[in-house]
């Protein structure tokens, strides 16, 4: 019976992967389509659609549940698969303390169907320190050089959304290695936008107790690096956070 039983598994996953095959390379023929015809990618209402229409089929059915969340799975390696095929590379996000890396990125990995990678959150979990207490008690050099191991780390990632520390930029090392499998996208903002996102924020030791005219001299002093290193850049003042997400996504699949 029990043999019976595994035997009728067995089978059913059989057709299972045939379609599964059949809807990722669907998936993957809507990707070329949409690229050529300049269209994005990620359209949210479509997939509402999908999970309307699944709502309706589901109604008497049991499994209701489970289907449900398998689909939600199946969204993401969907996206992922027509991302990457778009652009078969990291998205590293590069810029100024307070320009939003850490927040886009996290939207950027949800949406995409990526792993999100948070280069400073690596290193305080690595260490069980927090970013401020390894400046204060080991000092600007020793960070550094947790960094530099942290992305090393990174070399090989892949499916990755990476956000990277304001002061990536300052060991070449690190940029080589993020270009690897990545590309670099400088968010950019206006020195008062940083300033005000960042001047009632205390878990920053380079810019405790700076004011604005200090961070316009400190911006300037760091943009030829950013610059030189991104491949792409956007800017990020006054736009909402999905919709810097959304813009990365378009920009980087028009290429
Ligand atoms: C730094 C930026 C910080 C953090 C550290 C040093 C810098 O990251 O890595 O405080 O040199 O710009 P965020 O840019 O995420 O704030």
């Amino acid at each position: 019976m029990l043999d019976q039983l595994r035997l009728e598994i067995d089978n059913l996953d059989a057709s299972l992967i045939e379609i599964l095959c059949r809807r990722f390379e669907t998936a993957a023929r809507i990707a070329a389509y949409k690229k050529e015809h300049g269209l994005a990618v990620y359209q949210p209402e479509r997939e509402i659609a999908i999970l309307n229409k699944m709502a309706g089929i589901l109604e008497n059915k049991s499994y209701g549940i489970e289907i449900r969340e398998l689909y939600k799975h199946i969204f993401q390696l969907s996206r992922r698969l027509q991302i990457s095929q778009a652009f078969p590379y990291n998205m590293v996000l590069i810029g100024f303390m307070g320009s939003g890396k850490t927040t886009v990125g996290r939207y950027l990995a949800q949406i995409s169907g990526y792993t999100y990678y948070d280069v400073d959150h690596m290193i305080e979990q690595q260490t069980g320190k927090l970013v401020q207490d390894i400046f204060k008690f080991h000092g600007e050099d020793f960070f550094r050089s947790l960094e530099r191991q942290t992305i090393e780390h990174l070399r090989n990632a892949e499916y990755a959304v990476i956000s990277c520390g304001g002061g990536v930029v300052l060991n070449h090392d690190n940029i080589s290695c993020l270009k690897v499998k990545g590309k670099l996208i400088w968010l950019k903002a206006a020195p008062e936008t940083i300033y005000e996102r960042i001047k009632h924020q205390n878990d920053r030791p380079l810019i405790q107790n700076k004011n604005l005219d200090d961070i316009k001299e400190m911006i300037q002093a760091r943009q030829s690096l950013y610059s030189n290193a991104a491949d792409y850049e956007i800017t990020t003042d006054g736009k909402l956070i999905d919709h810097i997400g959304t813009d990365i996504l378009n920009m980087l699949m028009r290429q």
